[in-house]
């Protein structure tokens, strides 16, 4: 299956969240204008990585302030420990194209 988004939606240093139907929401990211997908939400609990701030690839949960490498999805800060899932990307035009399995 494939989410998508438009660019545009995904500013430099900022995230766009994916409701996937069937699927839990993705977290788009543009860190220095190259796209990153991973579940949107913590692995920690239930906070929005979309509303967390990011800095260069590294996002920091709005919850506990966890954090994770959005290239890798490993978790860097404790209270985070278990790793994101991440996502296959590639732009077409001005289309994000996140392949989910
Ligand atoms: S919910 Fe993200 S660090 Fe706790």
């Amino acid at each position: 299956m494939e989410l998508r988004c438009r660019t545009a939606d995904v500013p430099e240093g900022g995230a766009f969240r994916i409701a996937g139907e069937g699927h839990p929401p993705i977290a788009v990211f543009n860190a220095g204008g190259t796209f990153y997908a991973v579940d949107d939400t913590c692995t920690h609990g239930e906070g929005s990585l979309c509303e967390g701030v990011l800095e260069g690839c590294v996002i920091e949960c709005p919850f506990h302030s966890g954090t994770f490498d959005v290239r890798t999805g490993e978790a860097l800060r404790y209270p985070a420990f278990v790793p994101l899932r991440t996502y296959a990307v590639r732009v077409e035009s001005e289309t994000v194209v996140v392949t989910v399995k």
